[in-house]
């Protein structure tokens, strides 16, 4: 469906033509006077110069053509020169029922849809996943999910960090537990065993107590200089051991590769519990390894081809331009020691994309402190042909989560803050409020939080744009009113209450259709649900949820509005009433859609 908006514009500007204006200046707006009018169109204005004439001429001499033209019910030209234009109520009735019997709410096709590859999540195996990583899930799932409505194909990648020294660290401490196992006898060739030697709960464990011992944190309370010097020796020591065991691992050493692969099974059908717990999802779980085998052979060709050339024993290849206004590091391709880094890794992850699905975009999310390293490994794959040129490379890096001091997100004894912990913390006070004066199940209400709280941090976090640091508050992210989560879903859950109360009283919501509004409300109400398929293409176009998230709360504003100036269930006249309810039914479907693409729904009752 065409955008209201541009229909709009489409009649003002046939009107600027038919009056011997240029038609570009028919250009409508949404009024920044609503106590005056709907619309308005500030074309007369821009047109006096061109025209040599005062701005109300034209505005006059456009509203006369516009009069008697059914899309509006007033047009009126006022000084010094703007249009202002009332909407019909006929027609604005006739769009939502076109809404209505539209497949997606009056979103079109795309011209050419794309090929779109989303790299969010990025969890590490086997590391625990903290705040950090919540914002890459919670705003890529939601980019997947709105490119995917608007028509796009989209694969979604969680892409592991499976291939660093978090896995030197677990072997070398499963050696100091456990030495007697198979996997670290160099001379076993036999099978090595199909249980993992470790349970998740012990790997949780076993990844912190190794990172500890292999740094220098400071010295101890009542340690002396002594024990203190011998503690950060055996840090050192520690962790080459670690890094010997990630190099002995990344060539192939058989005992740690049966070891890493429990490390990643174990790990994986973890993250994807938590994924899970998020209403997020991937296509793929390919990870940082999937790609080790393809590095020597891509180094060799940057090699071959004259891009990438040495420098201190390393490989690297220059990057910088000339109208570069900030310092271009070269980019490396392999250290001096011959190893690849997560720049190269990330070079070779382009190349396989690139051959395996031809994507169109590929799209990546995380911490916008990478910011450097993603324009390193953009610039390198398009000046050397690893990547087509017309494809599309995006970095959308985000802001760090706060706490309500301002400051990065820990727990109360500074440590950093594991995502379970947060949604825990987030649930029981959801749960309080959900108990608080009310008469409901706990089980009822125990899973009414969860359903809440999961809106509550989703809505929280992409109501804000990306780029931008919040402030992760849980008394306000929790509340029912204002711009939050809650209030969405507490207004979706009122339609629904008065749906079912309608079908109660033996009311069908079936072949119903929306009349021209009764009131200011209800008209105001329909001119924001038109909105839909505006939002959902911004939102696709600039990759944005938050354009989502601006349309729904401004849209529930204008149904709670309405409701409190009508009188539903009351309403005795039943085709009014009926007109109401294929309003309230729209109203709902469009909300649903909304909050499915922002990756959360809404309870049946709260
Ligand atoms: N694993 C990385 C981290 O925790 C994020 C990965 C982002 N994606 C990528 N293709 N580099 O920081």
């Amino acid at each position: 469906m065409k955008k209201l908006l541009d229909m709009i514009s489409d009649e003002v500007s046939q009107a600027f033509a038919a009056a011997g204006y240029d038609g570009a200046l028919g250009k409508v707006t949404v009024s920044n006077r609503p106590d005056l009018c709907e619309y308005q169109c500030n074309g007369a204005m821009a047109g006096a110069k061109q025209y040599h004439c005062a701005p109300i001429q034209i505005a006059e001499k456009v509203a006369e053509q516009l009069n008697g033209n059914p899309v509006f019910d007033e047009v009126s030209a006022v000084k010094p020169g703007f249009l202002n234009l009332k909407l019909s109520s006929a027609f604005a009735a006739e769009y939502m029922n076109q809404m209505a019997a539209s497949d997606k709410f009056g979103v079109e096709m795309p011209a050419k849809p794309h090929t779109i590859i989303l790299d969010y999540g990025g969890a590490n195996a086997a590391k625990p996943l903290h705040v950090g990583h919540l914002r890459s899930a919670i705003i890529g799932e939601s980019v997947k999910r709105i490119c995917r409505f608007a028509g796009h194909t989209v694969i979604g990648d969680v892409h592991l960090g499976d291939w660093g020294l978090q896995m030197g660290l677990i072997i070398t401490e499963m050696q100091e537990r456990r030495p007697e196992l198979v996997y670290f006898d160099e001379n076993f060739t036999g099978e090595y065993p199909q249980e993992p030697p470790f349970t998740i709960s012990q790997l949780e464990e076993i990844y912190p107590t190794a990172s500890k011992k292999s740094k220098d944190d400071g010295r101890h309370e009542g340690e002396n200089e002594e024990q203190y010097q011998a503690r950060v020796q055996a840090a050192a020591e520690y962790k080459s051991r670690a890094l010997a065991a990630t190099a002995d691992l990344q060539k192939g050493r058989r005992g740690y590769r049966a070891l890493w692969r429990h490390i990643m099974n174990v790990s994986v059908a973890d993250l994807k519990k938590n994924y899970d717990n998020l209403n997020v999802s991937f296509d793929l779980w390919k990870g940082e390894s999937d790609v080790q085998d393809i590095i020597p052979d891509l180094a060799r060709r940057l090699k071959d081809e004259g891009y990438a050339y040495e420098s201190d024993g390393a490989l690297v290849v220059d990057i910088a331009r000339e109208d570069d206004t900030k310092e271009m590091p070269p980019c490396m391709i392999l250290k001096s020691d011959g190893a690849a880094l997560y720049t190269t890794t990330d070079i070779a992850t382009i190349v396989e994309r690139v051959g395996l699905y031809h994507p169109d975009e590929i799209i990546y999310f995380a911490d916008k402190r990478q910011e450097l390293h993603f324009e390193q490994v953009f610039r390198c794959v398009k000046k050397t042909g690893l990547a087509p040129e017309e494809m599309k490379l995006q970095f959308i890096g985000f802001g760090t989560m706060n706490g309500k001091d301002g400051k990065p997100f820990k727990t109360r004894d500074g440590g950093v803050l594991r995502l379970e912990a947060l949604i825990d913390e987030v649930n029981e006070e959801m749960y309080r409020k959900i108990v608080t004066g009310r008469d409901v199940s706990d089980e009822k209400a125990r899973e009414i939080a969860k359903t809440v709280s999961l809106a509550a941090i989703k809505y929280g976090d992409l109501s804000n744009q990306a780029g931008k640091d919040y402030i992760f508050d849980i008394d306000r992210f929790t509340s029912f009113e204002g711009d939050t989560g809650p209030y969405i879903l507490y207004t979706i859950v009122r339609i629904k209450s008065i749906l079912r109360k309608y079908q109660e009283k033996g009311g069908v919501l079936t072949e119903l259709s929306v009349l021209p509004a009764e009131n200011e409300a209800e008209k105001a109400l329909m001119l924001e649900t038109a909105k839909f398929n505006a939002a959902m293409e911004s939102a696709c176009e600039e990759k944005a949820p938050h354009r989502i998230c601006a349309y729904i709360y401004d849209l529930c504003n204008a149904f709670n509005h309405f409701y409190h100036e009508t009188r539903i269930l009351a309403e005795e006249d039943e085709e009014k009433q009926k007109g109401y309810i294929a309003l309230l039914l729209l109203v709902k479907g469009v909300l649903e859609a909304s909050i499915d693409v922002l990756g959360f729904e809404a309870p049946e009752e709260m």
